[in-house]
């Protein structure tokens, strides 16, 4: 029965495939519109949570599907993070980045290929029809349709428009829409509370079912969100304001008993499911899950309490390892497999992972980290709490083959093959990331020691941010506890305890200088690198920055009048005042104008031989 049904499935599955070969509307993506400094801007996608795709039917899925976190889609949907779940095919707002990528507009979603997964599949299903496999296929040069290796990651290409008309009323941004067989213009202008001229002004006539629209969006949320909306479960508002204090207070005391309780609840579930019986390990995990949420809603009130509801996401999540498998990994945490401080790199199934040792104060580092989940920063595959050497924690990371940026600065043969191009990139990756863990988490992170040796540069030498031990949630704070690296540490930070993100995009400045100069951002005697630019580089013209450039990037033909831009962005990084540095968006903006001479060039195929500088870049391709 269970196979002739599968079958079935199957026969539609083709059958479909067939039928949406013929013409599907916008089949490869949006062209970009000619004015490029419209980009990247801010959109959304409305999506259908699609019961049967999802690992669970919960915001933090959705989320994980989209690279955006939890709290930025419940935000944009008007709803609470730590809500209860979802219904199936309940229509959200999905918070997007678009670009322009290759010539058509799209927000870049990373997906990793599972059993089964085929672009038209993924594309069709997964992200209901937010892309299509034509545009997927055009994203991925590199990837074989027919024969996708599982765990490779694929590029989505979700549909996305900047607004490119002018319109009387400017909305909060676009939002991609999937017309339903039921919808007509009209009725999707009252959902999104337009007209049906707007509409058609921005996508012409209304074509077939299931064809890609854009439709402004002018509040959160917006009416479709409103009358579709369940009932919210019961609270007690009333409670929250006077004794926020107080809740607060109570919500980190069960945090941290909730968090002891779930590890309790893994090292059971992990040793049950040693046993071999692993289809009951899956209950225990679902109780697992189900006891956090019960205790989240108790405090759900405050902030702080988040964490508890965060935890039982790394049970899905993430990997569990066990010590063992650790030490055998790593050569017992020999000095043989140490990378570098209390980071191993250990094998485990022919791939490569770098294990970080915890002291026990893991929990802000998680905390984070299962917040954000994006392409420039390192990702977080797994964990392992060791019981018998009391309570030591690892996390588990992916592992950067080329080590951090520091090491490539200060290696003279290394820093030659960091050539201007490549140095630019390095910048923009940091940027984004930054960017991302900014303004997409809330209450925002901070990350609180950007610095060159927390950059990680992969096989390609793409940048991804690392280490965020130090970082924090929450932005405007005041502590009185000053950490932090000598060089890269913000003036109002230093005097006042203030910790926003302009301490992040001061840092940011010194390490384009860094870039710029192949210098550490802390010289001899403690002599801070910004210091020394501010007196001697900074408004003082082309000639000062080509004495003040790193020598390895003069051996190789670089425009000038890149890192002039460069240095004078680093400029603005740096001012003393916080409130007028700009924020990493504008720097991420700033950026890919200078990056853009290069960018056609990096699209094609990757094939660098035909740059000018060619002696360089033949090591940097693949
Ligand atoms: C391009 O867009 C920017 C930002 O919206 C605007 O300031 C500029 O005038 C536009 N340029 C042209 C040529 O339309
Ligand atoms: C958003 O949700 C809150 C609490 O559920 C509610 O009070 C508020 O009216 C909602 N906002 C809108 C615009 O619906
Ligand atoms: C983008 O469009 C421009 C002009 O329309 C064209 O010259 C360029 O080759 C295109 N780039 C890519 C990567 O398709
Ligand atoms: C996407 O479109 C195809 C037809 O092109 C349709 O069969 C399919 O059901 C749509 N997917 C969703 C999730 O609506
Ligand atoms: C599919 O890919 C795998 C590994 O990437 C390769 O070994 C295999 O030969 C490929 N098969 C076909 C039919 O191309
Ligand atoms: C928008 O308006 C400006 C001036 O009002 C005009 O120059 C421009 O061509 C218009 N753009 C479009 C796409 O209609
Ligand atoms: C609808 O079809 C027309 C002509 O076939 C095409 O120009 C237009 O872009 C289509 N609109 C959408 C939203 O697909
Ligand atoms: C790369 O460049 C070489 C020589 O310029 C050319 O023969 C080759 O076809 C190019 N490869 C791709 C993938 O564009
Ligand atoms: C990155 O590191 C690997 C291994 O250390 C090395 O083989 C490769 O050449 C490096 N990549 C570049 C671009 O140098």
């Amino acid at each position: 029965m269970m196979s002739f049904s599968f079958f079935l499935l199957l026969a539609l599955d083709l059958l479909l495939q067939s039928v949406d070969g013929q013409t599907p509307p916008l089949s490869d993506g949006v062209p970009c519109a000619a004015n490029r400094s419209i980009y990247p801007c801010s959109a959304y996608a409305l999506y259908r949570a699609a019961a049967d795709q999802l690992p669970a039917l919960d915001l933090a899925s959705v989320g994980d599907l989209f690279g955006a976190s939890r709290l930025s889609v419940a935000r944009s949907n008007n709803l609470s993070a730590t809500g209860a779940a979802l219904r199936p095919y309940q229509p959200l707002l999905v918070p997007l980045t678009c670009s322009c990528n290759s010539n058509r507009s799209s927000a870049a979603i990373p997906y990793q290929i599972a059993a089964g997964d085929t672009f038209y599949q993924v594309s069709t299903f997964k992200f209901g029809n937010l892309t299509s496999y034509p545009a997927v296929e055009l994203d991925n040069p590199t990837l074989i349709p027919t024969n996708l290796s599982i765990g490779v990651t694929a590029v989505f290409p979700i549909f996305c428009r900047c607004l490119d008309i002018n319109m009387t009323r400017r909305p909060l941004g676009l939002v991609t829409y999937v017309l339903q067989p039921s919808d007509t213009y009209a009725s999707v202008a009252a959902s999104f509370a337009t007209d049906v001229p707007t509409l058609i002004a921005l996508n012409g006539p209304q074509n077939g079912t299931f064809s890609v629209i854009f439709v402004p969006l002018y509040q959160i949320p917006p009416p479709l969100l409103l009358s579709d909306s369940s009932p919210a479960p019961a609270s007690s508002p009333d409670v929250e304001n006077d004794r926020d204090g107080v809740i607060t207070g109570l919500a980190i005391g069960l945090g941290i008993t909730g968090f002891l309780l779930l590890l309790s609840v893994i090292s059971l579930w992990i040793s049950t499911s040693k046993d071999g019986k692993s289809s009951s390990s899956n209950n225990e995990l679902a109780s697992a899950t189900t006891n956090a949420g019960k205790m989240e809603f108790a405090v759900r009130s405050s902030e702080e309490d988040k964490l508890i509801g965060e935890i039982s996401e790394w049970l899905d999540k993430y990997k569990v390892y066990s010590i063992e498998e650790l030490k055998r990994s790593t050569c017992d945490f020999g000095a043989s497999c140490r990378v570098m401080g209390s980071v191993y790199k250990g094998i485990m199934h022919g791939e490569a992972f770098a294990i970080k040792k915890m002291k026990w104060n893991a929990r802000d580092e998680l905390k984070i980290l299962q917040k954000v989940n994006h392409i420039n920063l390192v990702k977080l595959e797994g964990f392992c709490i060791d019981d018998s050497s009391g309570g030591g924690c690892y996390l588990v990371y992916e592992y950067l083959e080329n080590g951090s940026l520091d090491r490539w600065l200060r290696e003279p043969g290394l820093a030659r093959k960091l050539d201007w191009r490549v140095r630019v990139r390095i910048a923009l990756d940091l940027a984004n990331g930054l960017q991302y863990i900014h303004e997409h988490t809330w209450p925002r992170v901070v990350h609180k020691d950007v610095k060159t040796s927390n950059v990680l540069l992969d096989h390609r030498l793409r940048a991804k941010v690392a280490n965020f031990g130090l970082a924090r949630a929450g932005f405007n704070a005041v502590t009185t506890h000053i950490v932090g690296t000598q060089g890269y540490v913000a003036p109002e930070y230093l005097a006042d305890g203030l910790v926003t993100t302009k301490m992040d995009v001061f840092a940011y400045g010194v390490v384009l200088l860094e870039l710029v100069s192949g210098r550490e951002a802390a010289g001899a005697g403690g002599r801070a690198l910004w210091a020394e630019a501010e007196r001697t580089v900074f408004g003082r013209g082309k000639e000062a920055v080509a004495a003040w450039m790193d020598s390895a990037l003069a051996a190789s033909t670089c425009a000038l009048e890149s890192v002039v831009a460069v240095v004078d962005l680093a400029r603005e990084c740096l001012r003393k005042n916080p409130t007028r540095r700009p924020s990493m968006v504008e720097v991420a903006y700033t950026l890919s104008k200078a990056e853009e001479p290069f960018a056609f060039a990096d699209d094609s195929a990757e094939n660098l031989s035909v740059d000018e500088s060619s002696s360089n870049l033949h090591k940097i391709g693949r």
